[in-house]
């Protein structure tokens, strides 16, 4: 499920001077900065977004939201730009109640073109369920710290992997990809400190196991540079550069700081959520995903190329924050609704 853009990076030429985004102007202030800059040398030309926001922001609001606003702000997302969308999942209902239309759901973005629409999968009931309904891409999603495999899956790091193997092998067969997360990269709610060698382990195994993408997830928004660096090397040490994405929470405000260090590592697939919605419920303290209007904001200022209409993507974010009563909450949303406001004045 990696980015299907070619990595180009800033050094090598390709990187066109001026921003090319396909946003109105008046929305971003362009980089010109010399691509042979020795910060900006690192960064990837395009990053691929992984718009995580219907499955990870909406599993975690307490009102249920209506299936008809959850397809209508997939739809919305698509039109902005994003190609890759995750719809929902495929878990328990019992579990996760706020995603038990996963049917529903697939059922009604069937045709809808110009993106792929993964669903996360815990088990071989869920991928079944998942490719009945359609599901061309999946998700497994394990654990670094045992306490959160417990707490979220209701099994250990090593009975998850049996699991996973299971789906893996299932999807190899009817050549589905498999996207692998990895929860706690950098700390969990409960052990605290996770050490980059447990996550490099998992990463392996997910690989091994044929995942074709691996997100790396602080799901309790923990991370700083200072830990994910040493967490990047590690992993980057048994999974190929190209095959890892970064899954940053904004607990702590870090993770635009942390996604600009993965990319200067890097990186080039980034999972964000419209309008900062997510967290998990079974991750005391988990706050929201880094917002997807924020990132591509950074990117566009850095003139990294996103295929997202800023515009576009932000009126998403309005739908959906307007449904749960809100107001949008993206720092680039904020700030584009007050200077247009005092732009009226
Ligand atoms: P369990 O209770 O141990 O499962 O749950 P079980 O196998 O003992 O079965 C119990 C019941 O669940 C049975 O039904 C099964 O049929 C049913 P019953 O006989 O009682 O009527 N069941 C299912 N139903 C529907 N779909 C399924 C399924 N599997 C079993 N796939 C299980 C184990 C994994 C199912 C459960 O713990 C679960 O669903 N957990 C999901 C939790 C979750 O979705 N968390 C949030 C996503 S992860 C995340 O947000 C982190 C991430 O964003 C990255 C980051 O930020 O770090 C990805
Ligand atoms: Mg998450």
């Amino acid at each position: 499920m990696g980015s299907r853009a070619p990595k180009l990076l800033h050094g090598n030429g390709n990187r066109s001077p001026i921003n090319k985004q396909s946003t109105s102007s008046a929305y971003h202030y362009s980089s010109n900065c010399n691509p042979t800059n020795q910060v900006l040398r690192n960064l990837p030309a395009y990053v691929n977004i992984v718009e995580v926001g219907p499955r990870d922001g909406l599993q975690n609001e307490k009102e249920i939201v209506p299936t008809a606003v959850k397809v209508q702000l997939i739809k919305m997302l698509v039109s902005s730009g994003l190609n890759v969308v995750e719809a929902t999942s495929f878990v328990s209902p019992k579990w996760v109640p706020q995603l038990a239309d996963a049917k529903d759901v697939m059922d009604a973005i069937r045709n809808v073109q110009g993106a792929r629409f993964p669903v996360l999968t815990p088990n071989l009931k869920g991928f079944e369920a998942a490719i009945s309904a359609g599901a061309k891409e999946v998700a497994i999603f394990a654990s670094a710290s045992e306490s959160f495999s417990k707490s979220n899956i209701n099994c250990s790091i090593e009975d998850s992997l049996a699991r996973f193997t299971d789906v893996a092998s299932a999807a190899k067969e009817l050549s589905v990809p498999v996207r692998g997360y990895i929860s706690c990269v950098v700390g969990c709610p409960v052990e605290g400190t996770v050490p980059p060698s447990k996550v490099a382990y998992v990463a392996k195994q997910l690989f091994d196991m044929g995942c074709s993408e691996i997100s790396l997830g602080d799901t309790i928004g923990v991370g700083t540079p200072g830990t994910v660096i040493p967490m990047l090397e590690n992993v980057m040490n048994v999974v190929p550069l190209d095959k890892l994405a970064v899954h940053f929470h904004d607990t702590y405000g870090q993770a635009l700081s942390n996604i600009l260090t993965s990319l200067q590592m890097g990186i080039s697939t980034v999972d964000s959520s419209v309008s900062g919605l997510g967290g998990c419920p079974y991750a005391k303290g988990a706050s929201g995903n880094v917002a997807t209007e924020d990132v591509v904001y950074m990117l566009n200022g850095l003139g990294i190329q996103t295929n997202v209409d800023l515009e576009k993507l932000m009126l998403a974010g309005g739908f959906i924050c307007k449904h749960l009563k809100r107001p949008p909450s993206s720092k680039t949303a904020v700030a584009l609704s007050s200077k247009k406001a005092n732009s009226k004045l």
